[in-house]
């Protein structure tokens, strides 16, 4: 019987390679993706614990999503509510204390089981949740199914999960668990599917997807990061390679001579540095000083001049001061980001900075985010400004909002918006940039059309 699935994701990319091997899972099970709730048979949220905002806008939903549930009770069917990802993993009993309607709790190293965990929680009936949220070691990617449906042309490979850094304002080694590797043939067989499929760009995805150190093919030592890049950028048709999300500290020469010699792999890199006050880096346990960061920044772009930088930061860490914010705007200022993600510091259960009793008012950190990201904000128009005028390739990944519009992406992530027949899709153009916005381009489409499996030098310099 075919079955309609809902599934909501909150967070990052992992969680979306996450929902999107779980509608795999389920597919044989009759389940076929909806993109409404409304009448959906089974409604899945792949959920985010990074910060409370996340976290607690997952209750909220299942506050809404009560009343469809109700509605196709009247109807005489069952709407069953599954909480996946890391609120699940964090919270586990809490969210059938809190949300009593929720039928599967599981977390994401075992949504592999959720064949059985469905079947369980239909025989038991509403109002009894099943939970799973063990760390079963590496089982998960040897159960889940070899077929990808396809991602499109720019798909997700998570090639590496957990972490074992312990920053000391972050949930993840404690929802994601230990640090982790994919087989490096794992890695290229399913990169290898994946292009089989049409796909032209692939980011590999891991929570800290640079600590990669997966067993090498033949058995003898590990690969990392940069050896893998390599080796992907062998296969025919895979024309852009990227990775997120990466951490300073495991940004290794190997990695940076990938970026020097690998065309594929898109000069763009997303290094959280989280602050540029080297007392409050400290405290946060990131391993790494201001200037040590800036020196790696400097190496990448030595290896590969026109490398587009991108960033998180943290503003309000327990203690920090005027002139630990100042260092971070200093920071911003000397390195120049393309894009960066700024935050608001937020307390999670467990972790130790949650225990500090030094906490900076709501309405300082308040000042201070508006502050960074306005210059942020600036940094990024700038750079969206200098690639005006400029002929760019882009992988057409999607139909824009206006009719006859595509959208796809820069070399440098940037979104670009062109018009363009649908045939196009899933082609990478030429595009000459005309105008630039706050956070995406326009251009007009360049006679060059790319054919499948020509990849050609990206690197004039911005
Ligand atoms: N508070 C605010 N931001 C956080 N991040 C992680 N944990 C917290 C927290 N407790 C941010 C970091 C990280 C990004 C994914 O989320 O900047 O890089
Ligand atoms: Fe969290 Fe730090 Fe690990 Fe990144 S490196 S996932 S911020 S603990």
């Amino acid at each position: 019987m075919r079955k309609k699935l809902y599934i909501k994701t909150y967070g990052c990319q992992m969680n979306v390679y996450d929902s999107a091997r779980m509608a795999e899972l389920l597919a044989p099970l009759g389940y076929r993706p909806s993109d409404t709730p409304d009448d959906a048979d089974m409604i899945l949220l792949n959920t985010c614990h990074i910060r409370e905002k996340a976290a607690e806008k997952v209750y909220s939903e299942l506050g809404r999503l009560r009343a469809v549930q109700d509605d196709k009770a009247a109807r005489g069917g069952r709407t069953l509510i599954a909480v996946a990802g890391c609120v699940a993993q964090a919270e586990g009993e809490e969210i059938l204390a809190r949300a009593p309607q929720v039928d599967l709790v599981v977390g994401p190293q075992t949504y592999h089981r959720l064949p059985e965990l469905i079947a369980q929680a239909e025989r038991l009936g509403p109002g009894r949740g099943v939970i799973d949220t063990e760390f079963p070691a590496d089982e998960k990617f040897d159960a889940l199914p070899e077929e990808r449906m396809t991602d499109g042309p720019a798909a997700f490979l998570s090639i590496q999960e957990g972490c074992d850094k312990f920053c000391t304002f972050c949930v993840v080694p404690y929802t994601r668990g230990a640090e982790f590797s994919r087989p490096a043939a794992d890695v290229l067989a399913e990169a290898r599917r994946l292009v089989a499929q049409g796909a032209r760009e692939i980011t590999l995805l891991g929570q800290n997807v640079n600590a990669y150190h997966g067993a090498a093919p033949d058995g003898r030592g590990e690969w990392g990061l940069g050896r893998l890049v390599r080796e992907l950028a062998d296969i025919e048709g895979l024309a852009r390679i990227r990775y997120t999300t990466s951490h300073p500290r495991d940004v290794d020469d190997e990695l940076i001579a990938a970026h020097r010699d690998v065309p594929q792999l898109m000069p763009y890199l997303h290094l959280p540095v989280q602050s540029g006050s080297d007392r409050i880096l400290h405290a946060m346990n990131r391993g790494h000083t201001a200037d040590a960061f800036r020196r790696i920044v400097d190496r990448l772009r030595e290896a590969r001049p026109d490398i587009a930088m991108a960033s998180d930061f943290i503003v309000g860490f327990p203690g920090e001061t005027e002139a630990d914010h100042a260092a971070t705007l200093d920071l911003v200022g000397r390195v120049g980001f393309a894009h960066a993600y700024a935050f608001k510091y937020s307390p999670r259960p467990g972790t130790p900075a949650s225990a500090h009793d030094d906490h900076v008012p709501e309405a300082v950190k308040g000042e201070r985010l508006a502050g960074l990201q306005q210059l942020l904000a600036a940094q990024q128009q700038a750079m969206n400004h200098r690639t005006v005028g400029r002929r760019l390739p882009v992988l057409l990944e999607r139909r824009g909002k206006l009719p006859g519009q595509l959208v796809g992406r820069s070399p440098f992530m940037q979104s670009v918006h062109v018009s363009a027949p649908e045939r196009l899709l899933g082609h990478m153009v030429d595009v000459d940039i005309t105008h630039a916005h706050p956070s995406s381009l326009h251009g007009t489409i360049a006679t060059a059309i790319w054919e499948s499996g020509e990849v050609t030098q990206e690197r004039a310099a911005v």
